[in-house]
């Protein structure tokens, strides 16, 4: 079920979500919604905030598979890179964020099962965005027109 996306400025974009603590069937269910939503809009991530659910979990596909993960959290990143964004909570607007290039994430899987996944690039800069949702940062926040930084 495609489920409607909330956009800024929707209050709920900018709380701190909970944990999830117990993979039950409505977060299964969630996450395949959830996935569905994100296909459906062309995006490449989407997070529990974003579809007015405040709690931690996010799903990706950066063209290599779908990624569903609970509680995530970035252990360690390296390098930097600075690269075009968008978010389907800020539609029309993109511009650079600089972010590292390189990210360790530890999370839980829908089986309940601690996993650790690490992306590079495209990757890496979708769970760093999808996170920043759990925390209720946006892009945007990144964006300084002083330093140049906002895109067309
Ligand atoms: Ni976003």
């Amino acid at each position: 079920m495609v489920l409607p996306i909330i956009t800024e400025p929707n209050p709920l974009l900018r709380q701190k979500a909970k944990p999830v603590k117990k993979i039950t069937k409505r977060i299964k269910k969630l996450a395949q919604n959830m996935l569905e939503t994100m296909y459906a809009a062309d995006g490449v991530g989407l997070a529990g905030p974003q579809v007015g659910v405040v709690e931690r979990i996010i799903v990706i596909d950066v063209g290599e598979g779908p990624i569903i993960l609970i509680n995530p959290e970035i252990v360690s990143a390296v390098g930097q890179a600075r690269d075009v964004e968008g978010c389907l909570s800020v539609p029309g607007r993109n511009g650079y964020v600089t972010r590292a290039d390189k990210v360790k994430v530890a999370g839980v899987n829908l089986e309940g099962r601690q996993v650790e996944l690490v992306g590079e690039g495209l990757l890496a800069r979708a769970f760093q965005h999808e996170i920043d949702h759990l925390e209720g940062i946006l892009f945007i926040d990144y964006l300084s027109p002083a330093a140049g930084g906002e895109g067309s």
